[in-house]
């Protein structure tokens, strides 16, 4: 039995990664399910475990990536899903923010009952195609008007891989806005300690009593830990064997997939 194993007492709930524990995403179909993950989900809503799921996808609605999920196999509601947009919706009616979107088309319909008339703020999300020069500087212009200037980010990534190669992120536009206006922005997504602890407060549990797996040592393994939670590493999806001697974060357990995980974990509790 792994070590950390020996210590799951008081367990009340997983938080899943969803790409590269989930399935892989890209190709025909928009991806494929990693060996045994179904049935891992499956197992872990039988067990009386509260569940919820914590992604970084910001191009398209939750509606219709959970949907994508539903039609790979997996027992999955979209109010089970935290996600950057709705996050950063709690945020924006918390502090009478009204936001200028630089978004993709896809994901505005997550903002319909935001109120955007005379922008206080700025939202920018991954917005692919819709990163024009007309679309960005609208938005530097909503920015650089301001006497306070708000800058919310859906994530802060580089670039990601897609069938096709290597594409821009939304940290690169992010970078160029902070640049341009001399601000900070403020990002929604892993690895902020506000976007794992809007998780928990939605599975009603403490950092302590769960277990967050992903396969991304930084944001996933370390922005858990940091939140308090116990994180396991995956050796699926971005995972990479270097990733165990990392310099500064530890996972306090690596398994070879979601289902070895949860197979642990479920032998333990029920002892
Ligand atoms: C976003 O991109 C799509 C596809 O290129 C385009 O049809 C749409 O008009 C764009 N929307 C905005 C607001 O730029
Ligand atoms: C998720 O977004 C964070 C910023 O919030 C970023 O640092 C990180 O690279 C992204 N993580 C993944 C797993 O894509
Ligand atoms: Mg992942």
């Amino acid at each position: 039995m792994a070590e950390w194993g020996k210590h799951l007492a008081g367990v009340e709930g997983l938080v899943l990664d969803i790409s590269g524990v989930l399935y892989d995403s890209g190709g025909e179909g928009g991806g494929v399910p990693i060996p045994g993950s179904i049935e891992a989900v499956k197992k872990i809503k039988t067990s009386g475990l509260k569940l919820r799921f914590c992604t970084n996808e910001t191009q398209a609605t939750r509606d219709k990536f959970v949907g994508k999920l539903q039609h790979l196999g997996f027992d999955i509601g979209v109010d089970e899903v935290t996600a950057p947009a709705p996050a950063a919706c709690r945020i924006l009616k918390e502090r009478n923010l009204r936001p200028h979107l630089l978004i993709h088309d896809d994901l505005i319909p997550e903002f319909a009952d935001i109120d955007r008339a005379n922008p206080n703020c700025v939202v920018v999300g991954d917005a692919a195609d819709n990163f024009s020069y007309k679309n960005l500087n609208a938005a530097f212009q909503v920015l650089i008007g301001l006497e306070n200037p708000v800058l919310i980010s859906l994530g802060r990534g580089r670039y990601y891989k897609e069938t096709d190669g290597l594409k821009l992120d939304v940290g690169a536009y992010m970078k160029a806005l902070e640049y341009a206006c001399d601000i900070q922005a403020e990002v929604v997504g892993k690895p902020a300690k506000m976007f794992f602890q809007s998780a928990l407060k939605e599975m009603g549990i403490e950092p302590h009593q769960a277990i967050m797996i992903g396969d991304d040592i930084v944001n996933d393994v370390g922005g858990a830990q940091h939140c308090g939670m116990r994180a396991l590493q995956v050796r699926t999806g971005k995972y990479r064997p270097c990733d165990e001697h990392h310099p500064e974060v530890k996972a306090d357990g690596y398994v070879n997939n979601l289902a070895e995980a949860v197979d642990v974990i479920l032998k333990q509790l029920h002892k």
